[in-house]
């Protein structure tokens, strides 16, 4: 075992009531095998969001907490390091989690029968969260151009003027693709948004997980969207820490933001886990050199991931930009959507299947998981090719 704590240590984590490895029965028929779905990472969480957590373990009391400035210095902080931001303590509302966020942001901002826009391939909860609040779900879904998925900008517009949305639920990075969207194309989101009095609902949750040389541009970098844009985000995917209930929304617009204050407290979401607002001060005081070699470690297994793909003609792939998940194609195996889950689970293999990404509808696309060791990406590979290339 690797004993240099800025370093990502791999962790067995079957037998840990873990949702990946020990929660796989009730959507994969079975529980015997190699889990590579869910967007959580197979390291252990980093000694110094232990030490954190131990010294609050030490009080003896977790009774409900209190969210004092230091929350909200270290959330200013991490955007000043990492994305060259200012932004205003004032604008930072500590939630629960980020889908919990959303949901509240459509309640907030829209009425039953208003239309709320997802592009998919995207994050399941993006249309059940738009769904569940009886709003109609209109999707804008992503093309296939030079840049690999891309944002369908003349889809939108049309959307736009005949469907007069309220808001738009952005993801960036966008999970499952892996995009990490340009500047150009946030500013023409972000334009088309402004012109036609649409809010920007953005999904952040993976903006750390990114590789060089590409950067992540934060929506509150441009200025023209600030007054129309709810910016949703967390260190829970960054530092592999989901299950400890933190995040936060921030919202430039001072009336925007007592509206969806009061309602978050309302739904009781604004008040994070005792142990989530430690760990969250110890990860962007001091995870600095810890995300970058989990970002290097990651990209290695990336990498293998493009051979892969690049050698075998029987799966497409797109190398995320981002993100530690791999959307794949397996329509050139020329098997049924039902017909390639059917073979991955025989190769004793749990992917996410696509249909997850496209509101229910089947696909011959399923998310592979890399953020494990790079043996386990090695073996899954090993299985798909011997599955699928006879
Ligand atoms: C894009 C995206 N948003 C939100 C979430 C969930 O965030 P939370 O656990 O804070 O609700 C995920 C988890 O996979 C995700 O990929």
């Amino acid at each position: 075992m690797n004993t240099d704590t800025s370093i990502p240590q791999y962790c067995d984590r079957r037998n840990t009531k873990s949702l990946k490895f020990d929660g796989m029965l009730p959507l994969f028929g079975r529980d015997d095998l190699e889990p590579f779905w869910v967007a959580d990472m197979d390291f252990c969480t980093p000694d110094f969001v232990v030490d954190a957590i131990q010294a609050r373990l030490s009080h003896k009391v977790f009774a409900y907490p209190v969210v004092d400035n230091s929350f909200f210095d270290t959330v200013s902080l991490w955007f000043s390091k990492r994305f060259e931001v200012d932004i205003k303590n004032e604008w930072i509302i500590p939630m629960t989690g980020v889908a919990a966020s959303m949901f509240t942001a459509i309640l907030a901002f829209s009425d039953e029968n208003d239309s709320v826009v997802v592009q998919p391939p995207v994050y399941g909860p993006f249309f059940s969260v738009v769904k569940s609040a009886k709003r109609e779900l209109v999707e804008n879904p992503l093309i296939i151009g030079s840049r690999g998925y891309e944002i369908d900008f003349d889809g939108l517009e049309e959307i736009f003027c005949s469907k007069r949305p309220k808001i738009l639920l952005f993801c960036s990075p966008h999970n499952p693709v892996g995009r990490v969207w340009g500047e150009d194309e946030l500013k023409r989101v972000a334009l088309l948004c402004v012109k036609y009095g649409v809010l920007i609902v953005s999904d952040e949750i993976h903006f750390d997980l990114v590789f060089a040389p590409k950067k992540h541009n934060t929506l509150l970098g441009i200025d023209e969207i600030k007054n129309n844009l709810i910016l949703l985000s967390a260190p829970t995917k960054t530092f592999n820490i989901p299950g400890l209930n933190i995040s936060y929304a921030l919202i430039p617009n001072r009336v925007h933001k007592k509206r969806f204050e009061i309602l978050a407290k309302n739904l009781h979401q604004s008040l994070p886990n005792i142990f989530g607002l430690e760990a969250l001060r110890a990860c962007y005081e001091g995870g600095d050199a810890w995300l970058e070699s989990t970002l290097e470690y990651l990209f290695e297994n990336r990498k293998l991931v493009d051979v892969f793909v690049a050698d075998n003609c029987f799966v497409n792939g797109f190398s995320p930009e981002g993100t530690y998940l791999y959307w794949i194609d397996f329509a050139q195996t020329g098997f049924t959507p039902s017909e390639i889950s059917e073979k991955l689970r025989g190769a004793g293999l749990a992917l996410s299947g696509g249909d997850f990404f496209f509101g229910g509808r089947e696909t011959s696309f399923f998310r592979f998981n890399f953020a494990t060791k790079k043996e386990r990406v090695e073996w899954a590979l090993k299985r798909v090719k011997e599955t699928f290339d006879f």
